[in-house]
């Protein structure tokens, strides 16, 4: 498929009607979702609002109780083995091997992958995610945001059509946060559509072309940012946490509320 025909409006994620319950706490809450192809689509909640569970149940991690999830229309159930070759991951706390080093482990996940990767080209890799300096270490030796840029080279090893992040600039400095934005659109440039969680109203309305705002399991609203603002900006609620001209994250806490969740 050549970029521009991907670059239409289908979609390459659909999630319909999706439940999740872990014993009788409902996480996901009858959540329809679409992801457009060549889209970056940010999901936002409070904490405990059901973004991972969403996540885990494209990935084919949990068994949701009830619901759908399609990729290029195929239904991940049914398929697996065949979805899971078309989509990269990245965990909210990803762990690999500690004692191997970091070109141990990207060659590890490349074979595994069925992936090709010449020395050169790991280098080449390892230098894109500006960790060629640590290919030598242990896993264990690495920084947090170390850890979290092998997570991501890892995550796209195989070209998936489709990448998941879940909370993939937690813990970033600013210049690597920067630095993974850029590579998201690149990701994105070169054919790919990318479902992130984030906390960040800032990374949502920089990086995002839509975002989805769950709270307890439930979609509150989707639409682009901005869009966001325009369709909340008059309720009352928003109003209320607004200090002069109203923002994504006076329309996050004025529909989430503003308690601290669990
Ligand atoms: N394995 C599990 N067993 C029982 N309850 C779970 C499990 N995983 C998640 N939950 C519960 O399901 C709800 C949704 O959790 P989830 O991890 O999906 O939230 P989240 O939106 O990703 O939150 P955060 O922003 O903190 O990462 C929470 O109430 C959580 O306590
Ligand atoms: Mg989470």
């Amino acid at each position: 498929m050549t970029e521009l025909q991907r670059r239409d409006n289908s979609s390459i994620l659909e999630v319909r009607n999706l439940t999740v319950a872990y014993g009788t706490k409902i996480a996901v809450d009858n959540v329809n979702l679409e992801i457009r192809h060549g889209e970056i689509f940010g999901l936002l909640g409070p904490n405990g609002a059901g973004k991972t569970s969403i996540l885990s149940s494209i990935e084919a991690l949990i068994k949701p109780r009830s619901g759908q999830v399609l990729i290029e229309g195929i239904d991940i159930i049914d398929n697996s083995q065949r979805v899971k070759a078309m989509i990269g991951v990245q965990l909210q706390a990803t762990s690999f091997q500690s004692e191997l080093t970091i070109r141990q482990i990207v060659r590890l996940y490349a074979g595994l992958y069925g992936v090709k990767l010449t020395l050169q080209r790991i280098n080449e890799r390892l230098e894109e995610t500006g960790i060629l300096n640590e290919a030598g270490k242990p896993f264990k030796d690495l920084s947090g945001g170390q850890q979290q840029r092998l997570a991501l080279l890892i995550a796209v090893i195989h070209n998936p059509v489709l990448l998941l992040l879940d909370e993939p600039t937690s813990g970033l400095d600013p210049q690597s946060r920067r630095q993974l934005w850029r590579r998201i659109e690149h990701i994105r440039q070169s054919g790919g559509s990318i479902l992130l969680t984030t906390h960040s109203m800032e990374e949502a309305q920089t990086v995002c072309d839509r975002v989805a705002i769950i709270d307890h399991g439930k979609l509150l609203t989707c639409d682009t940012p901005r869009h966001l603002i325009e369709k909340h900006k008059d309720d009352i609620r928003v109003q209320k946490v607004a200090h002069g001209d109203v923002t994504l994250e006076d329309v996050f806490i004025g529909l989430t509320g503003s308690e601290i969740r669990d």
